[in-house]
């Protein structure tokens, strides 16, 4: 027989390592083991990496013409070394991804020009730096704890020029009085509520009843325990420490559509401001399976 057909220098090192008598002898776990990770799949421990730059690929080549309109007009999206993409010439990050595609629900169901914004809890200031990029805002405020708040401020004045910057206003949460006398058009929280205590996120929700006239919450539907996720790499403390915060705390598998979908119901009762108001739309967030999005509005 020719030796042509046999194993190059690179196979035959995978059948002294990888793939041999002695680790094919059960096909118990072969799926998730050295095996399979040299036949179709990544090996997830060490391909984070690889996994995320997938999933931003994928869903920039999902982006519709009014999403990379958007993203287009985020100018400074570079800033902070994301990791990120190339697709249709655009370098594309998870990030603002989100960011886009939440804009896209929000002006589904209200046109936000010339709104009064409030942000409560706003990280870096992706949301905002993508609303106001996009749009003819009168202010946009943010409320967030006052270390986070640094952050957004020196981010948000690098990103922006100076005409932007100067509609933004940061409100450190100590500060909260300076929002008495203020009325919005349109209160956002992102990530955040779920991560609260149930007496703080019905404190902000009380004073989203009172002072604002639309409420775009996006959040996860529930808790979940699933070790495969993160092998529980922030330790066991960390995890007790996740599972109680926020309105929603039932445990979950986030991957069976099933469970997220039933939980979406108790999602969108748990995040109404209050009585007078009614939920315009909700749906699905894109790409993180368990989080969910809805848009309210005050009727009195
Ligand atoms: C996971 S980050 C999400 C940030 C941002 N919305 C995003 O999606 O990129 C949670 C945010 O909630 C803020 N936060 C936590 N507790 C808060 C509180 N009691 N009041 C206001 N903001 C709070 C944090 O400082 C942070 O900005």
């Amino acid at each position: 027989m020719s030796d042509k057909y046999g194993p190059n220098a690179l196979w035959a090192d995978i059948g002294e390592r990888q793939i041999n008598e002695e680790t094919t002898v059960s096909l118990e776990n072969f799926k998730t083991s050295e095996v399979n990770y040299r036949i179709a799949l990544f090996n997830v421990a060490t391909n984070g990496g690889r996994y995320l730059k997938t999933l931003i690929y994928n869903l920039a080549s999902e982006l519709s013409p009014t999403h990379w309109t958007a993203l287009r007009n985020v100018r400074n999206r570079d800033v902070g070394d994301p990791v990120s993409v190339r697709y249709n010439g655009e370098t594309v990050d998870l990030d603002y991804v989100r960011a886009v595609r939440d804009l896209e629900f929000i002006s589904a169901g209200v046109d936000v020009d010339a709104f009064r914004i409030l942000e409560i809890g706003a990280g870096y200031g992706r949301t905002c730096h993508t609303i106001l990029s996009n749009h003819d805002i009168a202010e946009y405020w943010i409320l967030d704890l006052a270390k986070t708040l640094d952050l957004s401020r020196r981010y948000l004045s690098t990103v922006l020029d100076d005409e932007l910057f100067a509609k933004v206003r940061f409100v450190a949460v100590d500060d909260i009085d300076v929002l008495d006398s203020q009325q919005f058009d349109l209160c956002v929280n992102i990530d955040s509520l779920a991560e609260m205590d149930v007496d703080t996120v019905q404190a902000y929700l009380a004073l989203i009843d009172a002072q604002c006239r639309y409420f775009y919450v996006n959040n996860p539907v529930g808790k979940y325990m699933d070790k495969t996720l993160d092998g529980h790499a922030r330790g066991e403390e960390a995890i007790a420490l996740a599972l109680s915060p926020g309105l929603l705390t039932d445990v979950i598998d986030i991957h069976d559509n099933g469970a997220v979908e039933a939980h979406s119901r108790k999602f969108v009762a748990a995040y109404r401001p209050g009585g007078g108001w009614r939920c315009v739309s909700d749906a699905w967030s894109r790409p993180f399976s368990h989080y969910w999005q809805a848009l309210y509005r005050s009727e009195t």
